[in-house]
């Protein structure tokens, strides 16, 4: 269980000095797409206040396949969140892409997610109104493409997933495991640069969270970086790199698969059109 105290929060540990220094890209982490130090968020629920994250220091570099673990309630989510700048942090820094992320101001940050990262929620967030289709479309008509661009990439990433005729049902019409494949064809729809998904798989039977992977590890070979998390030992061996988080820190920080370059694309059992 992640630490809960009703004392005040603990206070930063990083100096003004280091987070003035860290402010400057450094050559060598030209290729670094997420650089993360002392990263610290606390929750508080009236007089209950939780540790989530407690100082975690992270690279992830640009075009690496990453998977976070651990146990239930220890931060997994809180750290994908707070990493990609959809939830706000009390100290420390992130930095996606070069940029600053968490010293953007709303509007910008909002922006920055919309054009550089791709999401598949813990709890899908798809639009209850829209279709399956349309959902996927959003991001795309967010950034700017042509009505019908979107609606023809849409089309080839539900076929993707093996969700072509499923494109006009909206979410409440949809099994658990077809919603989530809708998020994940949403997720990859922009050609984000980073791809942030949690637990993507948790609903899909083993075949289609198989075909899942391969669909990311496809993906993954054009250069995208992706941060999972993911209780799927599967998923987990096939990582560049797996990282747990254990009580709001990371524990463990080592390779668990030879960096052997580029993955290749498998042919998928739910496949129906999209070629990667
Ligand atoms: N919005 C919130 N308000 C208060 N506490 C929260 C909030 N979100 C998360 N927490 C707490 O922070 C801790 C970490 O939660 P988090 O969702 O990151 O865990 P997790 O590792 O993703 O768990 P799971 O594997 O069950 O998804 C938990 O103790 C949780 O109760
Ligand atoms: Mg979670």
């Amino acid at each position: 269980m992640i630490k809960t105290t009703n004392t005040s929060p603990r206070q930063a540990q990083a100096s003004g000095a280091v987070l003035a220094a860290e402010s400057i890209p450094q050559k060598q982490e030209l290729d670094v797409m997420v650089h993360a130090r002392n990263v610290v968020k606390t929750y508080r629920t009236g007089d209950i206040t939780v540790e989530a994250l407690r100082g975690v220091d992270l690279d992830i570099r640009s075009g690496e396949f990453v998977v976070i673990m651990g146990p239930s309630g220890h931060g997994k989510s809180t750290l994908l969140n707070c990493l990609s700048g959809i939830d706000s942090i009390d100290s420390g820094t992130v930095r996606i892409d070069g940029q600053q992320i968490h010293e953007l101001k709303d509007r910008a940050r909002t922006a920055h997610r919309a054009k550089r990262m791709g999401f598949v929620f813990q709890s899908f967030n798809l639009i209850p109104v829209l279709s399956a289709a349309e959902n996927v479309e959003l991001p795309l008509l967010a950034a700017g493409a042509k009505p019908a661009v979107a609606r023809e990439r849409a089309a080839a990433l539900l076929a993707r997933v093996g969700l072509s005729q499923r494109g006009q049902h909206r979410p409440a019409e949809l099994s658990g495991g077809e919603q989530q494949r809708v998020a994940i064809a949403r997720s990859l729809v922009t050609d984000p640069a980073v791809v942030w998904a949690d637990e993507p798989t948790g609903n899909l039977d083993s075949a289609t969270a198989a075909s899942v992977l391969d669909l990311f590890r496809a993906v993954n070979a054009g250069g995208q970086t992706f941060v999972i998390v993911t209780h799927d030992p599967e998923i987990g061996a096939n990582a560049d790199r797996m990282i747990e988080v254990h009580d709001g820190l990371i524990r463990q920080h080592e390779p668990s698969r030879p960096q052997d370059g580029v993955a290749q694309a498998t042919s998928l059992p739910i496949q129906d059109g999209m070629a990667y």
